[in-house]
C-alpha cells in the first residue's frame, strides 16, 4: 500500500501536490477547486499591506510555457483576512499563506495572518535580486513576530541559491520554496509590433515546463545546502516530474502553470501518477526515495570519451525519432529497428532520451 501523506514543519498534507501562489489559488473560492481536485494542501495567492496593480494584458503562452507579469493579489488584506482564508480553511487542509515582500511589511502583515488561522507562512521573494539581506531580514521579521513555520521562497534569478538558502536558514527560516519564476523575459507579437505583455517594458515571468531543468537544479542545490525542508516548484506538469523533484530531495512539490493549463484536477491526477510510480518502483513511502539521486550528481565528468548506446531489438519500434534527432547521422531505421554506426556515434546520449520506449540505452 503506497503512502503519498508528508509531513513538513508538523503539517501533515495527504499528499505532497500543492498550488503555487498564482492565479489558481486567487480567492477563497479557488482555493477550495485547488482541494476538491485533489492537491494535498493549500497556499494561496501572495497578500501584501495594500493590493496590487495589476498591468493587462498580464498573462501569455510562450509555446509550451507562460510568462505573466502578475504582481501579488489585487484583492485588499481584509478581504483575505475576513473571508478567502477561512473559505479555505473548511478544506481541513493544511492552509499556507503567501506573504511579500520586504521586512517591514511583513512586520504588519504576518500576524494579521496568523490570527486569521493561516497554519503557515510563505515569504514571497520574487522582486528582490542578488543581495540575500532583504530575504534575511524579512525572514528575521517573519520569526519575530509568528510562531508558526516560515516557508521562504527563493526565486532562481540570483548567482548562488544555495549561498541564499544558507543565508535564510541562518535567519531562522523553518523551510524553502524554489523556485519562483523566471526573468525578465520579453515577448513581441510580430503583428503590431508591440510587447505582449501590459507591463513596464513588457517584461514577464516564465513559468510552466521551460523552467523545470533551472528548478531542479536549484532545488538539488539547494538541498545540498541546507537542512531544512525544501519544498520544488517549476515546470511540473506529471507524475514523472513530481518525482524528480522528490529525488533530488524535494519534501513536497507546488505548481501553478499546469494547474492554468489543465485545470484544478491536475493535483489530484499527478497524486495518482506518483503513487503509480512508486508502486511499479516498490516505493512504499515518499521518504523511500527523496534525495535519493543526490548521491548521483558526479563530481567528475562521467566519461569524455564516446559510448554508443545500445538497442533492445524487442523494444523498437522502428519510430525514427532517433534517426532525425541524431546531430552526428550515426542512426538509421533499417528493417523497423534502430541501427547505430558506432564510428559516427559522438556519445551525445540525445538518441537516449528521445527514444518513446527506452529501447535505446547508455
Ligand atoms: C500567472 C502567475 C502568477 C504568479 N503569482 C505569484 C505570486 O503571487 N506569488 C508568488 O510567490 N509566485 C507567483 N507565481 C509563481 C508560481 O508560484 C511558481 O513559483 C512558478 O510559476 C513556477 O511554477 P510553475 O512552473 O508550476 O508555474 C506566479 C506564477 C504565475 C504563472
Amino acid at each position: 500500500m503506497v503512502d503519498l501523506s508528508v509531513e513538513i514543519c508538523g503539517l501533515k498534507f495527504r499528499n505532497p501536490i500543492l498550488p503555487a501562489a498564482g492565479p489558481t489559488v486567487h480567492n477563497g473560492d479557488a482555493l477550495v477547486k485547488a482541494a476538491e481536485g485533489g492537491a494535498g494542501g493549500l497556499v494561496a495567492k501572495t497578500v501584501s499591506v495594500s493590493p496590487a496593480h495589476v498591468p493587462r494584458p498580464c498573462i501569455i503562452k510562450v509555446k509550451d510555457s507562460l510568462l505573466n507579469a502578475e504582481l501579488w493579489t489585487d484583492l485588499s488584506l481584509e478581504q483575505w483576512l475576513r473571508h478567502e482564508y477561512a473559505k479555505a480553511k473548511r478544506t481541513r487542509l493544511p492552509l499556507i499563506a503567501s506573504v511579500g515582500y520586504n521586512a517591514e511589511e511583513i512586520r504588519a502583515v504576518a500576524p494579521k495572518l496568523k490570527a486569521a488561522g493561516v497554519d503557515a507562512l510563505e515569504l514571497s521573494t520574487h522582486h528582490l535580486e542578488n543581495d540575500p539581506m532583504p530575504v534575511v531580514e524579512a525572514t528575521k521579521a517573519a520569526k519575530e513576530v509568528v510562531d508558526i513555520p516560515v516557508f521562504v521562497k527563493i526565486s532562481p534569478n540570483v548567482p548562488d541559491v544555495a549561498q541564499f538558502a544558507r543565508a535564510v536558514e541562518e535567519a531562522g527560516a523553518d523551510g524553502i520554496v524554489a523556485i519562483n519564476s523566471v526573468g525578465p523575459c520579453l515577448a513581441v507579437d510580430i503583428e503590431n509590433t508591440m510587447p505582449m505583455l501590459g507591463s513596464i517594458s513588457g517584461y514577464g515571468w516564465l513559468s510552466g515546463p521551460a523552467i523545470k531543468p533551472l528548478a531542479v537544479r536549484c532545488v538539488a542545490d539547494i538541498c545540498r545546502a541546507v537542512k531544512i525542508p525544501v519544498i520544488g516548484a517549476g515546470g511540473i506538469s506529471n507524475g514523472r516530474d513530481a518525482v524528480e523533484f522528490i529525488m533530488v530531495g524535494a519534501s513536497a512539490v507546488q505548481l501553478s502553470t499546469a494547474a492554468i493549463v489543465r485545470g484544478y484536477k491536475i493535483y489530484g491526477l499527478i497524486a495518482d501518477e506518483m503513487a503509480k510510480f512508486m508502486r511499479a518502483k516498490g516505493y512504499n513511502s515518499i521518504n523511500d526515495f527523496k534525495g535519493i539521486a543526490l548521491h548521483h550528481l558526479p563530481e567528475q565528468p562521467f566519461r569524455t570519451t564516446a559510448k554508443p548506446p545500445e538497442v533492445t531489438a524487442s523494444r523498437c519500434t522502428g519510430c525514427g525519432l532517433c534517426e532525425r534527432y541524431c546531430p552526428y547521422d550515426a542512426i538509421r531505421i533499417v528493417g523497423r529497428i534502430a541501427r547505430l554506426d558506432p564510428v559516427k556515434c559522438y556519445g551525445c546520449g540525445l538518441c537516449v532520451s528521445v527514444c518513446p520506449t527506452r529501447a535505446i540505452r547508455l
